[in-house]
C-alpha cells in the first residue's frame, strides 16, 4: 500500500501512545538543533488537538530533557481577539505549557494580532530573530474539519501568499473570523513539519486530503493542508487510529 501522505506517516493505537510518539520525535528534533545552531525555534498551532499534547509535556518526566531555556516560541497562527479571550490560540498555550516552563519571557513569541499591521510585526520580528529566510525548527500544525491548516482556509487569498512569512486571513463562519497565520513560504521552509490529527471526527477530512495529495481529489484551493510540503525539511503525520480509519484504501 502506498503511504496515504507525503513523508512519515505514524499511526498509533491510542491518544496515550500517540502523544507520547509526538514528543519523543520533538524532543529529539530539539535536542538536536540546540547541539548543532543553539537555539530551538518551535511554532505551535492552537485549536484543541494540541491542548492534551502541551499538558503531556509538562507533566511527563520524560520529556524534561526538552532543552526549553534555549527554545523561542513562535506561533503558526492567532485569531483577532483580546489576549485573554477564550479563543486566544496564546492563551491557551501559554497556560497549558508556557507558564510551566523554565523560559524567559523575550522567549514567547506570540502574534500582536490586535496591533495595526500584525501580519508586518511579526514577519518582522521572525526575520530580525532568524535572519531574512526565517527558517523555523519545527511547525506543530493541526487539521480543520474543512481541510485547512494554520489560519489557511479553502479559498482565501492566503493561499496565494509566496513571499511574506506571515499574512492576515479570514475563517469564515467561525467565532474568531480574523486571523494571522503563518504562509505556506514560512511553513514550507520549516526543518520540520508535524501533523496531529486525533479523533473519528478527522478521518472523513484525512482521506479527502490524501485524495488531494494523490492527484485524484480537490487540491489546495479547497483543501489547504495539500500544500503543505516541506522543501528542504521532513513532514510527520501524528494520527489515531480513529483518525486514520478511512485511510486504509488509498
Ligand atoms: C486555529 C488553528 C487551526 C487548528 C485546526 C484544528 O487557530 O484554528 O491553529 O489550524 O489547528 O482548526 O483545530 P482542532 O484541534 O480544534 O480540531
Amino acid at each position: 500500500m502506498a503511504p496515504p501522505f507525503p513523508g512519515d506517516v505514524r499511526v498509533l493505537a491510542d491518544d496515550d501512545a500517540l502523544l507520547a510518539e509526538l514528543a519523543s520525535h520533538l524532543l529529539a528534533r530539539a535536542v538536536q538543533a540546540v547541539r548543532e545552531r543553539g537555539w530551538f525555534h518551535l511554532a505551535l498551532s492552537g485549536g484543541r488537538t494540541p491542548e492534551s499534547f502541551f499538558v503531556r509535556l509538562v507533566t511527563d518526566p520524560l520529556y524534561r530533557a526538552v532543552p526549553w531555556g534555549h527554545t523561542h516560541i513562535w506561533m503558526v497562527d492567532e485569531r483577532v481577539v483580546p489576549a485573554d479571550h477564550d479563543a486566544s490560540n496564546f492563551r491557551m498555550i501559554r497556560e497549558t505549557l508556557l507558564e510551566h516552563l523554565p523560559m524567559r519571557r523575550r522567549q514567547w513569541h506570540p502574534i500582536p494580532a490586535e496591533a495595526s499591521r500584525p501580519a508586518e510585526r511579526y514577519g518582522a520580528e521572525l526575520t530580525s530573530v532568524l535572519g531574512k529566510e526565517a527558517r523555523l525548527d519545527y511547525a506543530l500544525l493541526g487539521l480543520g474539519e474543512d481541510g485547512h491548516t494554520a489560519s489557511l482556509f479553502p479559498n482565501s487569498t492566503a493561499l496565494n501568499e509566496s513571499t511574506a512569512f506571515v499574512v492576515e486571513s479570514e475563517a469564515p463562519g467561525t467565532v474568531a473570523p480574523r486571523r494571522v497565520t503563518l504562509t505556506y513560504p514560512a511553513l514550507n521552509g520549516c526543518r520540520d513539519v508535524a501533523v496531529l490529527a486525533m479523533g473519528v471526527e478527522k478521518a472523513a477530512i484525512l482521506r479527502r486530503v490524501a485524495d488531494g495529495f494523490a492527484g485524484t481529489g480537490p487540491g489546495i484551493a479547497s483543501l489547504p493542508m495539500c500544500g503543505i510540503r516541506p522543501a528542504d525539511g521532513d513532514l510527520t503525520w501524528f494520527l489515531d487510529e480513529a483518525a486514520a480509519s478511512r485511510l486504509d484504501a488509498v
